[in-house]
């Protein structure tokens, strides 16, 4: 099948249309189709940060490489990502990159602190500091591009994710310096100087944008804006300050003709307002049952979710009884992509991701019996 892909040619400019042919193979994906709310044989599964700490080929891989370094080699992206596809019938793969790539890649001063998360040089206090943040060209991050390629290639029909963080959650490491509880440096800007914020977040989003269309433009077919820290504010400031900038983002990506993810921890209160900014598929952590989510959320969307990833610390039987009600709850809603509420804890034992994704597929089967993950009843 052939489709179109809505592409900026490298150095800017205007978009034109790219041709890209999808192997049949990727047409008849589980997780995408589930995605797109259309009828699917078994619940797809994948989980946020399955590659990563929780894996010893991981670390070994990573040892002695600073993670911002390890995130522009394209070899060590491309294994990295392939690692934990070999050990879990997952679905779908997601680059292994950061949140924080595209911002050093368009000129900030900011590191990934093992153990501690992105630290930023100089923070973004004042309207000078913008110019500190400048717009992100798709050259920047050619070495994106490369390991989205090879890993297409390598992939073979499995989708790749892609994916970028939201505004509120980057304009939060920008202002507040690193990891905060309160947001406190980062809310008092939001509430202060309303000008400064929204041109931080427009910067961002654009930023964003570019990373996003390099990854889609490279062969990922799908992707996932993790707008994590999101949470933090109250529904009204989430619409007058945030939402606005993410529907930029995914109104951008729009005509690139592929499923658009977007996930928060502690949204509960915002689920029906991040569908509203024009995601395909809304990501829930394990605080909102995935039936609730259903009723928060305006029709037409698919939900993902939303297993408390501390459960797989628990004994087997608990993690069973547990997945086994998020796929009953999931079945109320029109497309369910099974996943983690968060990522994947770095003491998680991966022989328990592999039991979990294999639960997760058998049990569908059985349980719906006309392939729906979409809560068809059996036809
Ligand atoms: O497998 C995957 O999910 C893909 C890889 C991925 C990473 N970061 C790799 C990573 C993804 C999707 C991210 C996104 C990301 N990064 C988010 C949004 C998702 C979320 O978890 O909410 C956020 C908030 C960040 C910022 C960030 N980067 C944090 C908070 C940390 C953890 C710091 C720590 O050491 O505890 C990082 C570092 C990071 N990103 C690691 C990995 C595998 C660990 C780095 C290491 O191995 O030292």
């Amino acid at each position: 099948m052939v489709f179109s892909r809505t592409w900026p040619p490298p150095a800017g400019g205007r978009p034109c249309e790219m041709i890209t042919v999808v192997s049949p193979k990727l047409e008849d994906s589980v997780f995408l189709n589930a995605c797109r709310r259309q009828p699917v044989p078994y619940t797809p599964v994948w989980f946020m940060r399955q590659a990563g700490r929780s894996l010893p080929e991981y670390r070994a891989a990573r040892s002695g490489k600073a993670m911002v370094e390890a995130c522009t080699k394209p070899d060590l992206i491309t294994e990295i990502t392939l690692q934990p596809l070999r050990r879990y019938p997952v679905d779908a793969a997601i680059l292994f990159s950061d949140i924080v790539v595209p911002l050093r890649a368009a000129g900030v001063g900011i590191d990934i602190r093992t153990g501690i998360g992105p630290v930023v040089e100089q923070p973004i206090r004042e309207e000078v500091d913008l110019q500190r943040v400048r717009p992100l060209e798709p050259g920047d991050i050619h070495y994106v591009a490369e390991a989205v390629r090879a890993l297409v290639a390598e992939l073979d029909g499995t989708p790749l994710i892609g994916f970028a963080g939201g505004p509120f959650t980057l304009a939060s490491y920008l202002i507040d310096g690193g990891p905060s509880k309160s947001f406190d440096k980062t809310k008092s800007l939001m509430y202060g100087n309303p000008p400064l914020w929204n041109a931080l977040l427009r910067r961002l989003a654009d930023i964003t944008i570019t990373f996003l269309r390099v990854q889609v433009g490279a062969g990922a077919s799908a992707v996932q804006l993790f707008d994590s820290w999101a949470g933090a504010v109250s529904p009204e400031d989430y619409r007058r300050s945030v939402l606005p900038h993410s529907r930029r983002i995914f109104d951008a990506l729009a005509g690139a003709g592929v499923p658009r993810l977007h996930f928060g921890v502690s949204t509960g209160e915002l689920l029906g307002m991040m569908g509203e900014a024009g995601a395909d598929v809304i990501g829930v952590d394990w605080r909102v049952p995935l039936d609730e989510a259903v009723r928060r959320v305006d029709p037409g969307k698919a939900l993902q979710g939303n297993l408390d990833p501390a459960i797989l610390l628990a004994p087997w039987e608990v993690i069973e009884e547990r997945a086994i009600q998020v796929l009953a709850a999931g079945r109320t809603a029109e497309g369910h992509v099974f996943n983690l509420g968060h990522g994947v804890l770095p003491q998680t034992d991966p022989d328990v991701l592999a039991r979990l994704a294999e639960l997760v597929h058998t049990v569908s089967a059985r349980t719906s019996v006309n392939g729906g993950s979409g809560g068809r009843p059996p036809g």
